[in-house]
């Protein structure tokens, strides 16, 4: 393998590079107008196989702002669906200067990195979602600058790829997660990054959420539905199942009464289901400012990844 550094996962990070990319967002996002212009003459191509609002924005926006350029391309598109991926791959590493890839599959991610000869960012696949993680921990930061390390995590919803991230960045930074999963398939939970957290002494699991939230400083939400398959018929059956399992566990304001908890929910939310809109618009919600953060979080990992800063 090169040794070009990648971020597909938090796993293939350190615990003190996973703290100085942390320190360096927030002070990417403290000193906005002193990184414009750090990737004049530089383009990133960003490659979707699934939908996005936030990831597509916050990485286009990020590089105009740092002076560069995001081209934009769509999985079927594109010749991705007609050739090896690790081919299409060196192609686009000979024209841009770093590759942002939200693919379906992990393992097709990493045969695009494989074929890379520029660092490759993930931008969401089936078991990671890393960049989100780093604008969820920038938020914590930002709005607890000083005892952020002490702070109490809550996950409520489906065991998944921004829960496996959240493992990962709370166990190499000290904070601990708590999770309130009642459905974590064996497909969708990696043991390695489980096994980081379990052994750091930062994650633990509750089975009863009125307990889960009793002490928590941050509730966070997500669907319960992976996006690919929220608006698809063939997938209705267990849509309906899932939301009759899960919905003992919405996030509203029954839940949170006598806590103390902000909330949080990496979007697009399903109002009436994981959360509600209530909820949602509520004083304890940080949802839009951690939703604001991936722009913050996406830069940092840019210029990590390009100028090692
Ligand atoms: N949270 C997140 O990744 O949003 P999008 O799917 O809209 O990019």
């Amino acid at each position: 393998m090169s040794s070009i550094k990648h971020l597909v996962s938090w796993k293939d990070w350190s615990d003190s590079e996973i703290a100085e990319i942390v320190d360096f967002a927030v002070y990417v996002k403290q000193h906005r107008v002193f990184f414009s212009g750090h990737m004049a003459g530089r383009s990133m191509a960003m490659l979707f196989q699934k939908t996005s609002t936030r990831t597509r924005v916050s990485f286009e926006a990020g590089m105009t702002e740092l002076g560069g350029h995001a081209i934009f391309l769509d999985w079927m598109a594109s010749n991705f669906s007609l050739s090896d991926i690790d081919f299409e791959a060196e192609y686009l590493s000979r024209n841009v200067s770093i590759i942002m890839a939200r693919l379906k599959r992990n393992e097709d991610l990493l045969v695009l990195r494989n074929g890379s000869k520029v660092p490759v960012i993930n931008g969401c696949c089936n078991l990671f979602h890393p960049c989100q993680a780093l604008a969820d921990i920038l938020t914590i930061v930002m709005d607890r600058p000083n005892d952020w390390k002490s702070t109490k995590v809550c996950y409520i919803g489906v065991h998944n790829n921004v829960v496996n991230s959240l493992i990962g960045i709370t166990a190499a930074l000290g904070i601990h997660l708590t999770l309130v999963t009642p459905i974590a398939s064996e497909d969708s939970i990696v043991k390695e990054v489980v096994d980081r957290g379990v052994a750091k002494g930062t994650l633990s699991w509750e089975k009863d959420v009125h307990i889960a939230v009793k002490d928590a400083d941050y509730v966070y939400t997500d669907t319960w539905v992976d996006m690919e398959f929220f608006n698809d018929p063939k997938f209705q059956k267990e849509k309906e199942e899932r939301i009759e399992l899960m919905m003992p566990y919405q996030v509203n304001s029954n839940l949170l009464k006598g806590t103390k908890a902000k909330v949080m929910h990496d979007m697009p939310i399903h109002a009436g289901y994981e959360i509600t809109r209530e909820v949602v618009e509520s004083e304890r919600s940080i949802i839009f400012t951690q939703a604001e953060n991936r722009l913050d979080a996406q830069k940092a990992v840019i210029l990590k990844l390009l100028e090692n800063p």
